[in-house]
């Protein structure tokens, strides 16, 4: 079985392609190398011993992608992450956003489309569900006007699926909802490649932690919740990759009756920042150095998940906790600086 990962140099991307692989199935990737490199195929390569195919190729280009499509017609499934994702950034960025993310994601399923190609997961995200009224939120909660232009492509994205299903029923899709993928592959051979200044928690506080950067900026102590810093689900990256090999396997042995659905992907437990930056001392035995500044546009007060879907439907639950999160990925930031 032959599945096309787009975006599989990227973060999640590059722990799925090596779940993917381990479970037997022929990886192909394409990306456009915007926020990774050729370096994360040799790190899946030293997992699984097997170097996926590699295409360069940015999906905004669509002659680019009915090309590819034209010549890999034996493809059996497609798990789609090129996107970019920054909460923050979007903000500031929006035109871009919507381009790289909605774009691209209709130009692949017009091939889909083409091609009579049935099998989709769309990488999808709990920003779609915006400031929820209740938590934990669950697939039936409100999906509220998205706090940030990157939540509104995931809402939009998950709107064009539905549409695609509906005038190709052979289509069958799957919106996976993650909610903080946080962590590396405890080989340490892949992990997280922010380029840049990290826009994301986890990745900020191990750079300060090696030194890279001076301080931890914690965005806000000002809201409604215990500690009064934000509380979001954060989950390991390798059970965020399992979710997807247990998602496409329920669609390629058409073990799912309708052509949209969606889950959440969380542990189901909210963290504060505060008690993420305690995890992180506990397990690298250092204290961290921050200090409070104001809020940060885009950001919600709380979020976190109802698994129970995910649990009953496909089987999968969260296996990693905060603390093996954060070790991961503390190993992961100190093998990179020390190459
Ligand atoms: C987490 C918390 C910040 C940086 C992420 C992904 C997005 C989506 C949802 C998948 C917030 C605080 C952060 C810093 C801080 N996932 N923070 N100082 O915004 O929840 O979005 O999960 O689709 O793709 O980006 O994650 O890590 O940016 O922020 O205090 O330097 O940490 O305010 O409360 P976010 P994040």
């Amino acid at each position: 079985m032959k599945v096309l990962v787009t975006g599989g140099l990227g973060y999640i991307g590059s722990h799925t392609v090596v779940e993917l692989q381990l479970a037997g199935y022929d990886v192909v990737i394409i990306d456009n190398l915007s926020n990774s490199s050729t370096k994360v195929l040799e790190g899946i390569t030293k997992i699984t011993g097997v170097t996926p195919e590699f295409y360069e190729l940015d999906l905004k280009h669509k002659n680019k992608v009915q090309d590819f499509f034209e010549q890999h017609q034996d493809i059996d499934g497609v798990v789609h992450f090129a996107a970019s994702k920054a909460v923050g950034e979007s903000i500031e960025k929006p035109l871009f956003y919507y381009e790289n993310n909605v774009t691209t994601l209709i130009y692949v399923l017009q091939e889909l489309q083409r091609l009579r190609q049935q099998n989709f997961i769309f990488s999808s995200s709990c920003t779609v569900y915006g400031e929820a009224d209740k938590l934990p939120v669950n697939e039936k909660s409100a999906i509220k006007l998205a706090q940030s232009p990157y939540g509104n492509t995931k809402q939009i994205g998950e709107e064009i699926l539905k549409d695609a299903c509906k005038i190709n029923p052979d289509l069958k899709t799957v919106a996976l909802r993650y909610f903080n993928p946080i962590g590396a592959h405890d080989s340490s051979n892949i992990g997280e490649l922010p380029i840049g200044i990290p826009q994301n928690l986890v990745p900020y506080i191990t750079q300060t932690a090696i030194g890279l950067r001076e301080q931890l900026s914690v965005y806000g102590d000002d809201y409604s919740t215990e500690d009064g810093t934000c509380i979001r689900d954060y989950i390991h990256v390798v059970d965020v990759a399992k979710a997807h090999v247990i998602a496409l396997k329920r669609l390629i042995k058409k073990e799912q009756d309708s052509n949209f659905d969606a889950f959440n992907i969380g542990t189901g437990k909210g963290n504060s920042v505060l008690e993420v930056i305690a995890s992180f001392e506990r397990v690298s035995g250092q204290k961290l150095n921050y200090k409070i500044t104001d809020r940060r546009k885009g950001d919600v007060a709380a979020a976190f998940a109802d698994t129970s879907k995910a649990n009953d439907e496909l089987g999968w639950k969260a296996e990693y906790t905060l603390d093996d999160a954060m070790a991961d990925a503390w190993k992961w930031e100190q093998k990179l600086r020390t190459k």
